[in-house]
């Protein structure tokens, strides 16, 4: 079934209302606090809406005091029946820091259709449509990836480029593709928006790889489903309160690999407003009593896949 076309309208109003609120306290130093803005923003415009949403990718576990956590219930309605996965401030320490690539980002399916999964970290890897399948996989080692690709795009590797988190837990792959002589593009945080770069050609990466956040997974994967893109992931069980939740959530193989149908089933919808300017989107910019905003979106039943640069005011 696809989710009705008023619907698109609805969370794009969510993410912007959650960046428009984070304004008081960008470059405040204070994750927490400018987090809280979006976060409450976010609830408040997704209550608006007539469904019943269940937050299925959260902000963390009913037990950890969280805000928007998995399992919340929201919304006006006791129908449609909608999961969501919420990132209301996607680059914590973007915003704090007054930073480019803050975003505020939601995916919304019918029930049933989206993981649902604990928070934890996730390995990644997101390439473009033009790939076909079997030439890049998570289960090859990186080299094997980079040539196949390289082979099927028919580019010399220094062509190449490959983007990935800036961390220690990275520098295997770092190494190596100085040494196969790729360009990597380093990004210090926000790998929703790096795993987004593979959508279009004018970002020129080839691929995105390595560990980041679960939650980050699963929200790029639905963004990359509507455009066709390549996505695989398999979450990171690495203690026992994870892999109890994971369990409990009925994850029965914690080792799987997810390939995006496994992830979103059907139709999908992906909103991400930017906060501060970024590659992806730009950030929100005051004009008067009103905030121009940019949010990023598909609808996929509706091959939708766009921006929306649109003047709003805030909601109080
Ligand atoms: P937050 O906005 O929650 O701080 O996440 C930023 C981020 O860079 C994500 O984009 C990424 O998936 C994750 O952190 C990586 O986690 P870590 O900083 O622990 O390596």
């Amino acid at each position: 079934m696809d989710i009705e076309e008023k619907f698109l309208k609805e969370f794009v109003k969510v993410t912007q209302q959650a960046s428009i609120a984070t304004l008081p306290k960008i470059g405040k130093k204070n994750k927490n606090e400018v987090d809280k803005l979006a976060t409450d923003a976010m609830r408040k415009v997704l209550n608006n809406i007539e469904m019943k949403g269940r937050v299925v990718i959260g902000e963390g576990e009913i037990d950890e005091a969280p805000m928007l956590y998995i399992g919340e219930i929201l919304g006006n309605n006791d129908f449609p029946e909608i999961d969501i996965a919420v990132d209301p401030l996607e680059g914590t320490n973007f915003a704090a820091n007054n930073l480019p690539g803050a975003l505020s980002v939601i995916a919304a399916s019918y029930k049933n259709n989206l993981l649902n999964a604990p928070e934890t970290y996730m390995n990644k890897i997101a390439y473009g449509s033009d790939i076909e399948k079997g030439v890049i996989d998570l289960d090859y080692d990186f080299s094997k990836n980079i040539k196949n690709l390289a082979d099927f795009k028919n580019k010399k590797l220094e062509d190449i480029t490959i983007c990935i988190l800036d961390r220690s837990r990275h520098k295997d792959i770092i190494e190596e593709a100085e040494k196969l002589k790729l360009k990597t593009k380093l990004i210090s945080d926000g790998d929703v928006s790096g795993a987004l770069l593979v959508t279009d050609k004018k970002y020129e990466v080839d691929l995105f790889l390595g560990i980041g956040g679960g939650p980050e997974g699963v929200l790029a994967a639905c963004a990359l489903d509507a455009y066709n893109c390549g996505f695989q992931g398999r979450f990171i069980f690495d203690d026992d309160i994870a892999t109890k939740r994971a369990k409990d959530m009925g994850i029965v193989d914690l080792e799987k690999k997810y390939e995006l149908k496994d992830i979103v089933r059907g139709d999908s919808i992906f909103c991400a407003t930017g906060i501060t300017n970024g590659e992806l989107v730009k950030g929100i910019e005051i004009s008067g009593d009103y905030f121009m905003t940019d949010t990023f979106v598909t609808h996929k039943s509706r091959n939708i896949k766009k921006k929306i640069q649109e003047k709003v005011q805030k909601i109080t």
